[in-house]
């Protein structure tokens, strides 16, 4: 049978796309799904390209034992085709993704990523850019959550 395919998608993809899919990927080794599931993380805009993960979001990481690696890159249409689920951090991912395609079958892979949190009670994971410390720990947080949630409903469907 095929891998699942999980993008994580944010504005810049350097703060909370990279998050996204460092926790993602230590949850599935951590289960020993890693085989199983491929993740991987893009930006809707192109300002940040092949860039490595926000400093402050790589330090804040380390300090939860998690190492972000990823270098930035734009979302494109073809992704559409390679992923089976599109997971945005806010309605504004949301809008920008879906103008990439058509209303249908495509379209309908995007997701809330926050849609998937256990126990926050959210409708995005915010911007952590422009803001101070906390916002960095208020997306880990909320990140771990959702991909737990997230993984929980992937084991459903495998
Ligand atoms: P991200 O955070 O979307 O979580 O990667 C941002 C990174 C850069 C900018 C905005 C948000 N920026 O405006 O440069």
């Amino acid at each position: 049978k095929s891998m699942i395919k999980l993008l994580f998608v944010c504005l810049g993809n350097i703060c909370r796309s990279p998050t996204a899919e460092g926790v993602m990927q230590h949850l599935l080794d951590q289960a020993g799904l890693a085989q199983q599931v491929l993740v991987d993380s893009a930006g809707t805009s192109g300002h940040h390209v092949g860039e490595a993960a926000d400093e402050r979001m790589r330090s804040h990481a380390l300090e939860r034992g998690l190492e972000l690696t990823s270098r930035s890159r734009k979302l494109v249409a073809k992704d559409f085709q390679e992923f089976d689920y599109i997971l945005v951090m806010d309605q504004s991912n949301f809008d920008d993704a879906a103008a990439l395609v058509a209303e249908g079958p495509l379209r309908s892979k995007i997701h809330l990523f926050t849609d998937y949190c256990l126990s926050s009670r959210v409708s995005s994971v915010p911007d952590p850019y422009y803001g101070g410390e906390a916002g960095f720990e208020r997306v880990l947080d909320i990140v771990e959550d959702a991909a737990k949630g997230l993984l929980a409903h992937l084991k459903t469907k495998m």
